[in-house]
């Protein structure tokens, strides 16, 4: 027999459920941790445009200058004379994607453009920015998660798909975290379709570090923002100055990480749950992982793909990396 709970329609949790789930859940973990996917909210957006307006963060720099510099590469690599769909995940305002559509566009390719996001309102920024810049670009875009808009965009065209994963977002997730991702890629992928992702490459690791490390303390406010969000969307009740940023590079591994700090023993509510810190706790915040070629090379090989070619920027700092199923 069912119990009543069970037989009870299941109801969908809102965003903010989900969120405070998630945040109790990394709280009650050893070491504390959050997720960086909720540093994004409109302050986290307006930081992060800060971040990369910083001279030490050149991440963006770098891929900017692929998409730029070497768009008749990128449009070779992913073979623009039979038709395709071009779709990105984690589009915002695909200010570097844009390069490679206009250059599309130019050479009269046939294809749509699938941007996936899960913020309709960047998504719908995107779309009237690209129709003004780009008025024969066809624009399709899926707001909502990344697998199932990847899946609608199978319903929606029999195409072959070429799906971009810029920015090195990929470097938010751990190794495995990313094998599985790519994995879960793989299982939508058909022969033909292509996969281009941007990793960030290893390299001194004093750059690497000083990106992630500013003196002017915007990347700890982008920390610490997700504590203030909190407070705002989640009735919590956080002091920002109570914590302190600590950000670490590994070179062996690749792994740039950055922590919160608890600065004393101290007791936090979020709605009517209370946690506690002690001196000197850490709250595991986000990782940017960097990689080296090789590591790449590994990466697609333990995920079932091949890769095809790799495009990197002018200094060798960054590489897009295109693979094959
Ligand atoms: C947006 C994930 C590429 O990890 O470099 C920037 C986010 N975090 N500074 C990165 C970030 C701290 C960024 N990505």
């Amino acid at each position: 027999m069912n119990s009543p709970c069970e037989t009870a329609p299941l109801l969908e949790k809102s965003p903010t459920q989900t969120f405070l789930k998630d945040v109790l859940e990394g709280l009650s973990a050893h070491p504390k941790k959050l997720s960086s996917k909720y540093f994004y909210d409109k302050n986290g957006d307006h930081l992060f445009q800060q971040i990369m307006a910083m001279p030490e963060y050149y991440l963006t720099k770098c891929e900017l200058d692929i998409f730029k510099n070497k768009t008749q590469e990128l449009a070779d690599s992913i073979d623009y004379s039979t038709p395709f769909d071009l779709i990105e995940l984690g589009a915002g305002d695909a200010m570097k994607s844009s390069f490679l559509l206009e250059h599309l566009c130019n050479l009269d390719c046939d294809f749509n453009y699938m941007p996936i996001d899960i913020s309709g309102n960047i998504l719908s920024v995107l779309k009237e920015n690209l129709t003004e810049k780009i008025p024969a670009l066809n624009i399709i875009p899926l707001e909502g998660d990344y697998f199932d808009m990847l899946d609608e965009a199978t319903k929606l065209s029999e195409r072959r798909k070429v799906v971009l994963f810029l920015g090195g977002n990929i470097g938010n997730m751990s190794k495995d975290e990313a094998v599985n991702f790519c994995t879960e890629l793989r299982k939508r992928f058909s022969p033909g379709d292509l996969l281009l992702t941007g990793f960030d490459l290893k390299k001194n690791p004093h750059t690497i570090l000083a990106a992630y490390n500013d003196g002017a303390g915007i990347t700890a406010a982008f920390n610490l923002n997700l504590l203030a969000r909190m407070n705002r969307e989640l009735n919590a009740d956080f002091i920002l100055t109570n914590f302190e940023h600590y950000q670490t590079y590994d070179p062996t591994s690749g792994a740039c990480r950055s922590f919160l700090v608890s600065r004393f023993d101290q007791t936090v509510h979020i709605g009517n749950h209370t946690v506690g810190f002690k001196e000197n706790e850490l709250i595991d915040m986000e990782i940017s992982q960097k990689f080296s070629l090789e590591d790449i090379q590994n990466m697609a090989k333990k995920s079932w793909f091949r890769i095809v070619d790799e495009i990197k920027d002018s200094k060798g700092w960054f590489v897009d990396s295109i693979w094959t199923v």
